[in-house]
């Protein structure tokens, strides 16, 4: 059985999610990939609090020191810009393979690191980092395409629609429904991101990168969040058959690319307005293939780690087979 390991950055919420998903699949994984995987090193802040299925010698907070000489994969799931983008970065100089559900990095930086990632013979999978559980990176990256896509419009950020959702359906404040949404692990550490529509905002980049071939700056988006909307205008929209969405949109105009982020009330029977609690839906529309919508789970440790965990193994097609990876002194011993 060929042993990979890993360097994880970032145990939390979904970092957590992917140790106890490779424990869960351990026989699944080597059965269909022939490998095992293993941690090389886990780096979080806080080294002093136990990491279930993490054994404590495995747990750093030296940036310095997260990925060490034999670390085969690295997964990034620290979040935010820094360090996360220092290490991914030298991950890539060193031709290794990197996983990331980094959105916000992504957007800021995409079209940098894929350049560094060809320059250095290295892949770069990033399917948790849009969607959450739904695979539409792979769907835009492959299936897809052979379309001209001509828009996409989605429902992208798991927290804004869960708040939506309790506000609607349980006649709670906004206040009420963020902290629910923080205490069952979908919110982003920074909460701002989410209910402002920035996180829907990043990954509406990254998915566009994908579907149209450009990487749009963050700032060219146009985003407006969720802050102002009340339990009132809620159950007004409800009244007409309505419902209200935090809806990403990327629409071709001629040779332009117009993206979006805005709440939007939608008919009932609309595929966005049925996206409940964590649920992403993302409707796609390419020339050939006509309407396509894609739903799911797009929060959450489950969720996103299967995403990461799905980019880990098709990472493992990229690494040097076993003979020219053993040491030769094992070589002539096998
Ligand atoms: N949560 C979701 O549902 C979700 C869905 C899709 C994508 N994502 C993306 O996945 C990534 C991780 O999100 P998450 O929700 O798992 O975040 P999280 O729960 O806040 O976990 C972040 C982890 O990184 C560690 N960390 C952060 N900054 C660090 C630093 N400077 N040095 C050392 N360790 C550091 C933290 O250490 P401590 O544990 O010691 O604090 C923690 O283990 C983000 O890019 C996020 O956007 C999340």
């Amino acid at each position: 059985m060929r042993r990979v390991r890993i360097a994880l950055l970032g145990c939390g919420t979904v970092g957590g999610g992917l140790v106890r998903l490779l424990a869960a699949g351990r026989e699944r994984i080597a059965a269909s990939h022939g490998v095992e995987f293993e941690l090389a090193r886990v780096l979080v802040r806080d080294v002093s609090r136990a990491r279930e299925g993490v054994s404590p010698e495995r747990l750093t907070s030296r940036v310095d020191e997260a990925m060490p000489d034999d670390a085969e994969i690295v997964v990034e799931l620290l979040g935010g810009l820094e360090p996360a983008g220092t290490l991914v970065r030298a991950a890539l100089r060193r031709g290794l393979p990197v996983v990331t559900a980094n959105k916000a990095l992504l957007a800021e930086h995409g079209r940098e690191l894929f350049a560094l990632a060809r320059a250095n013979g290295a892949t770069l999978g990033f399917e948790g980092s849009a969607g959450g559980g739904v695979p539409i990176v792979r769907a835009l990256r492959g299936g897809l395409a052979g379309n001209r896509i001509e828009s996409m419009e989605a429902v992208l950020n798991g927290t804004c629609n869960v708040i939506l959702t309790r506000m609607e359906q349980d006649g709670m404040s906004f206040a009420e429904a963020l902290r629910g949404a923080q205490e069952a692990g979908f919110a982003e550490a920074d909460a701002g991101l989410d209910v402002g529509g920035h996180d829907a905002a990043h990954k509406l980049v990254v998915l566009s990168a994908l579907a149209f071939g450009h990487w749009a700056p963050p700032s060219s988006v146009n985003v407006r969040g969720i802050e102002a909307v009340t339990p009132q205008a809620l159950a007004d929209a409800r009244a007409r058959g309505r419902a209200l969405r935090l809806v990403a949109s990327a629409q071709r105009w001629g040779a332009a690319l117009e993206l979006s982020v805005a709440p939007r009330e939608l008919p009932r029977e609309h595929p966005l307005a049925r996206a409940a609690m964590e649920q992403n839906v993302i409707v796609v529309r390419g020339d050939t293939v006509g309407e396509l919508v894609f739903t799911g789970r797009g929060a959450g440790a489950g969720p996103t780690a299967t995403a990461v965990l799905g980019d880990v193994c098709d990472a493992v097609a990229a690494l040097p087979r076993l003979e020219a990876w053993m040491p030769p002194a094992m070589m002539r011993a096998g």
